[in-house]
């Protein structure tokens, strides 16, 4: 038996075992009295009884191990033209300050806060300060309008918030403090107080009474000792999208989350402590979460912050640079990173410039990775080339080539096979598995392992609704694909309106709902296109109410503007069609999927439930005049 086999083997016969093994590793306060309560409700919990503190264990433990002068936080931004590092005891220091500055503001255990930063060692500063007392973050992308970010504020109900006055973008600077200010105009909960970090590039007007400066609440702060928690207490939730505007509060727990971390960091990665490990994402997302915050420092690596693109920042070879300046081990990225450094250097001129011999191997996630994308990182790397699938509500990778275990042949357009913990199933409608190399919906069968999400915040019915409905006893995962003879994995498609642009992951339904809320339109679809470089891009179809005559070009520009100012521009809704009719099932239903195929130029049937045929010649005339179809 492989020695992969034998250790997931385990991981499913006995769960307790093997994760009361991985735990400890980490610090604990008290002790676990349960490694896995089964039989709580709605979901298996972890390390039941147990306390922790998990910005302990990501910073003091080293600390304490006699490692803190150890460097754990790399900053290196081209878009300011700035670089600096922290040594754990530095970043601890600036933690334990900004947890005591929160404290000072009335901050205690349980309490929410939403951190809506720009890509600064700020960011980290603020989740672990979070961590620290026992709050509970919840991290709002940059490149969201500020209306999601009052979604988020009334949702979570945070005592505070804590922001900066802008954020870079290549083309421009992105004021954060006034999406801040008109998020709280909008919400209907309130935020107690702000503290902002002003930056140099632009300075924030601050609101008297509610808006404190990040520098002078840091000289003023006495530094907070670590709040030890329970292990099933959240850490943090973090908002994805779902079918519908309003985005899902992934919860974390504690105790789960820092077990399968700091797995993950030695037997997926395999790097140890005083690697320099880089996940050029950003913090909003879950692999920032994950891979820049807290796997790295639970690990005793160094981590990189990087305010910057693949690309333009100033050239594509912004990430070779990086790698070669703090001899990184490992990157971790999404495809989309590749082919947008792919399109403007496909020879890897740019990549030969530098020494990247430090780099052991480079892992994708995100999005289905084409295997062109894989092949031509390998090519011009010469190193392996990981492609790991996971989700927002895992917090760590379901199927991984498990490389610090033994590595295992790549399959291109495979993720390789299930982690530990993770038992994965190809089920058909009616439930049945499916026999090898059959797509059906990939399941979870329960217990699904650490660190994956207990429940939605405020929300379990969703939770159960959603994810726990469908089949029983499994975890539907909301993706479909298959898996082969050898065990692989092959993640294929969404079997919701989940999109994923540019490796974001975005709800059509959200977008449609923005469309829907304009004057002019009557009923519209928005579906995800193929796009070379992002993935998958939107696209509208939208139905005027009758009697509405303006310019296609006047209208489609206002909801493109709608969109923007509603869910953001990270949405890059930038296509619409305006069309007579949508092709619907007798029943009503829009039929998405055949207009998807239809645009992707992919072999479609008529489907046997259409109402009118015609209106799909009409729907593919329309996408060839735009270019799709081809
Ligand atoms: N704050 C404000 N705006 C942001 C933002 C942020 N943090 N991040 C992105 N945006 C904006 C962009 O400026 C862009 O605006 P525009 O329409 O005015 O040009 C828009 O949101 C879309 O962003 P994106 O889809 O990322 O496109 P891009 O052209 O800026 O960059 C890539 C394309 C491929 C270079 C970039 O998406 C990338 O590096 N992706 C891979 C890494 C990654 O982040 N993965 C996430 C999960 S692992
Ligand atoms: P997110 O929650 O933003 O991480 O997005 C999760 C979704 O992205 C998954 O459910 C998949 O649809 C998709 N995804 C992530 N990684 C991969 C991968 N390696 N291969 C295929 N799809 C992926």
């Amino acid at each position: 038996m492989s020695k992969y086999a034998e250790i997931y083997n385990h991981s499913l016969d006995d769960p307790q075992a093997f994760w009361g093994d991985v735990a400890k590793g980490l610090h604990w306060d008290k002790p676990w009295d349960q490694v896995l309560d089964e039989s709580a409700q709605p979901s298996p919990r972890w390390f039941v009884g147990g306390q922790l503190n998990t910005c302990f264990n990501a910073l003091d433990r080293h600390i304490d191990a006699g490692n803190g002068d150890r460097l754990a936080l790399i900053y290196d931004s081209p878009v300011t033209d700035s670089k600096r590092s922290y040594t754990y005891t530095e970043l601890r220091d600036e933690v334990a300050r900004l947890a005591g500055a929160l404290s000072a503001q009335g901050v205690s255990k349980g309490d929410r806060v939403i951190v809506y930063m720009p890509m600064i060692p700020e960011a980290a500063i603020s989740m672990l300060a979070c961590a620290r007392i026992g709050a509970i973050h919840s991290v709002v992308f940059g490149g969201f309008a500020a209306k999601e970010l009052a979604t988020r504020i009334d949702d979570s109900k945070p005592k505070m918030v804590l922001s900066a006055s802008c954020g870079i973008e290549p083309s421009r600077v992105v004021a954060y403090k006034p999406l801040l200010d008109e998020a709280i105009e909008l919400s209907t909960h309130k935020p107690q107080s702000c503290i902002i970090k002003q930056r140099p590039q632009l300075a924030a007007d601050m609101i008297d009474g509610r808006d404190l400066d990040w520098d002078q609440a840091m000289s003023d702060s006495a530094p907070a000792e670590c709040v030890p928690v329970k292990a099933t207490d959240p850490l943090y939730i973090l908002y994805t999208s779902g079918t519908t505007g309003q985005p899902k509060g992934v919860v974390r727990d504690n105790g789960g989350h820092a077990a399968a971390l700091l797995w993950s960091m030695k037997n997926i990665y395999n790097v140890e402590p005083g690697d320099v490990y880089w996940a050029a994402s950003d913090v909003g997302w879950v692999v920032g979460h994950s891979y820049i915050v807290y796997g790295p420092l639970l690990a005793g690596c160094t981590t990189v912050i990087y305010e910057g693109k693949p690309v333009g920042t100033p050239d594509p070879g912004a990430f070779w640079r990086v790698i070669s300046e703090y001899q990184v081990k490992v990157l971790f990225t999404a495809p989309t990173a590749f082919r947008a450094i792919k399109k403007e250097d496909p020879q890897g001129a740019y990549m030969s410039k530098y020494d990247l011999s430090c780099m052991q191997t480079l892992y994708l996630a995100g999005e289905r990775c084409d295997p062109d994308t894989l092949h031509w990182a390998e090519t011009m790397l010469e190193k392996p080339v990981i492609d790991h699938w996971w989700q927002t509500e895992t917090g760590w990778a379901i199927a991984a080539n498990p490389m610090g275990v033994e590595p295992m042949p790549v399959k291109a357009g495979s993720p390789t096979v299930a982690m530990v913990g993770y038992d994965v199933r190809i089920l058909d409608e009616q439930g049945n598995e499916k026999p090898d190399g059959e797509m059906g919906d990939i399941v979870i069968k329960q217990p699904l392992p650490p660190s994956c999400l207990p429940t939605l915040w405020n929300n379990e019915a969703r939770f159960v609704d959603s994810y726990l409905r469908a089949y029983s006893g499994y975890y539907l995962t909301g993706d479909a694909g298959y898996k082969d003879e050898d065990g692989y994995l092959w993640i294929m498609s969404r079997t919701d309106d989940v999109i994923n642009v540019a490796g974001h992951r975005l709800s059509t339904g959200q977008m449609e709902e923005v469309l829907a809320g304009h004057a002019d339109v009557a009923e519209c679809a928005v579906i995800g296109v193929a796009d070379a470089l992002k993935g998958q891009l939107p696209l509208g179809l939208v139905v005027l109410k009758s009697g509405v005559d303006r310019p296609a070009e006047e209208l489609g520009a206002e909801l493109v503007k709608l969109v923007r100012n509603q869910i953001g521009p990270v949405a890059a809704f930038k296509h619409i069609s305006i069309v007579k009719r949508l092709p619907k099932t007798r029943s009503g239903k829009i039929l998405r999927g055949t207009m998807v195929k239809i645009a992707d130029g992919t072999e479609w049937n008529m489907p046997a439930t259409i109402d009118d045929p015609a209106i799909l010649d009409e729907i593919s005339t329309s996408l060839q005049q735009m270019g799709y179809g081809k």
